[in-house]
């Protein structure tokens, strides 16, 4: 059973390490509690997901892929199943910053080779990478991302 607080949590850590990102894109984001956090926190959010049951939240009901117009300026996902890998992509083709909290892999590959894989898909694609923890139960670590400062 995930971790009730880890929107509150996460949405927390993301104003905290990135404070100038306002619009963000919330990636398989289930009911749209991210969104909600996020909007408590001052943030203008669009949540993706396929699902029509949601709270009343800025709602895209569509897969996210990587021809999404990038009105944003942060990617994230909390426990973004299938749709991990295609937020570091985005992040990667948009160079705007990330931040995922990964759970399953989308081919059963377990969790940590599943992380050194994906902070691998975002260095090779010229992001800087680096991980912390939320102070939750469950699937907690997060990779951070964005392009290199010029
Ligand atoms: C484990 S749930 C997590 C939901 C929510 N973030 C949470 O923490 O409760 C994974 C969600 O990913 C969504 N999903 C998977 N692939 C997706 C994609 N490409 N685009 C949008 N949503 C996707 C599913 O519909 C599901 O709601």
């Amino acid at each position: 059973m995930a971790d009730k607080r880890r929107f509150d949590l996460f949405a927390e850590l993301l104003r905290t390490q990135f404070p100038a990102a306002t619009r963000v894109f919330d990636v398989a984001g289930g009911m749209g509690k991210l969104n909600e956090a996020l909007s408590r926190r001052g943030c203008e959010v669009i949540t993706f997901d396929r699902r029509h049951k949601h709270l009343p939240v800025t709602f895209a009901e569509r897969e996210f892929t990587l021809d999404e117009p990038c009105a944003c300026d942060l990617v994230v996902g909390m426990h973004p199943d299938g749709a991990t890998r295609v937020i570091i992509d985005y992040a990667a083709k948009h160079r705007v910053p990330f931040a995922i909290v990964p759970c399953c892999s989308d081919n059963s590959m377990p969790y940590k080779p599943w992380m050194r894989h994906l902070a691998d898909l975002a260095t090779t694609q010229g992001l800087v990478v680096q991980e912390v923890e939320l102070p939750m139960e469950g699937r907690a670590r997060v990779i951070l991302g964005h392009p290199p400062v010029s």
